[in-house]
């Protein structure tokens, strides 16, 4: 077995989540879709962000941090369920938000419900939080704090040990049901989700293809983070890296990150309509919309695996 075992790990999701067939939206979409709940992982409202978090949090509890630093937009998913995993170990958080002061809303005002500092950079650039993330730790390190800093979307090599172990879960499952699937469909923003499935379908021979649809950035950034990303994945636990490109799909981002689209919206009330199934505005609406789009130029080949990746605060939220 490779170096995986020994990844120090935390258990905060419920796991494995259901792997379901979805016969109705298979019907209406003429291709046969099976639904990966990671919307249930159990942790808050859920969420794929939670498997990341069993790996960044067992590194920052080994290394005896106390408080986690980490950021994104207002409506985060990620820093939401960064807090509330912080919290479920008895750590501190501070979420560093881009952009001025908002009131606290859906993501945010349940990190703030779960104890977390917020702090806003002033800055529109989404990437403004990257540098406070580092003021920030170095200021409460002055303190005497033991702060713990991770990046937007936790989309680093720890983090995405965390699909790269859902790779396995899914292998299992698969197995189970004598189901072979030709593609897996995500949504893809910071991309530590993409790689770890990519990495890991690579090791495990799986089969499939993992198409991402990107919901922000360009599709070339996509595949280079995924690239490395994957390949820093695999030479952490020592297995081969992986050889084929990562696929991202592009088109599906709408009127931009973070807000809801026509297309996306439409695929939601869909899935909606035919499973009783709540896919989230900013990312997986999106990408079940790349998904049918994509079937309606003939170029998917069933079956397929849909990640529903959580988001669930976002329903109630996004413009
Ligand atoms: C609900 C949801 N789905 C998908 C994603 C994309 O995951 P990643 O950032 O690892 O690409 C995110 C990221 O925040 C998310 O919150």
């Amino acid at each position: 077995m490779s170096g995986l075992l020994s990844q120090p790990r935390v258990r905060l999701a419920t796991l494995p989540t259901p792997l379901r067939p979805a016969p109705r939206l298979s019907a209406a979409a003429g291709v046969e879709i099976w639904l990966k709940r990671d919307d249930l992982t159990g942790l808050g409202l859920g969420g794929n962000k939670v498997r990341g978090l069993e790996f960044l949090l067992a590194e920052a509890q080994q290394q005896g941090c106390d408080c986690l630093v980490t950021g994104g937009g207002p409506g985060s998913n990620w820093a939401m369920l960064a807090a509330l995993g912080a919290r479920n170990l008895g750590m501190d958080s501070v979420l560093v938000c881009y952009g001025d002061p908002v009131p606290p809303s859906g993501n945010m005002q349940l990190a703030t419900m779960a104890g977390a500092q917020v702090r806003f950079t002033g800055d529109p650039d989404r990437a403004s939080v990257d540098g406070a993330i580092e003021e920030i730790t170095a200021e409460l390190g002055a303190e005497g704090r033991r702060p713990y800093p991770v990046g937007r979307g936790g989309a680093t090599a720890t983090g995405a040990l965390g699909y790269l172990t859902a790779g396995l879960e899914l292998a299992g499952q698969l197995d189970e049901l004598e189901l072979a699937p030709a593609q897996l469909w995500l949504a893809t923003g910071s991309c530590g989700t993409q790689a770890g499935l990519w990495a890991g379908a690579a090791w495990q021979r799986s089969g499939y293809q993992v198409i991402g649809v990107t919901v922000s950035r360009p599709v070339e950034e996509c595949v280079a983070r995924i690239g490395r990303l994957g390949r820093e994945v695999a030479d952490r636990i020592g297995i081969p890296a992986p050889t084929c490109p990562p696929c991202v799909l592009g088109g599906h981002i709408g009127p931009g990150y973070g807000r809801r689209s026509p297309e996306g919206d439409a695929a939601a009330a869909l899935v909606a309509r035919t499973e009783g199934v709540f896919l989230d505005p900013i990312f997986a609406a999106k990408a079940m919309a790349g998904l049918l789009a994509a079937n309606r130029r003939g170029q998917v080949t069933g079956p397929v695996v849909f990640l529903v990746s959580g988001g669930a605060p976002t329903l109630f939220t996004s413009d």
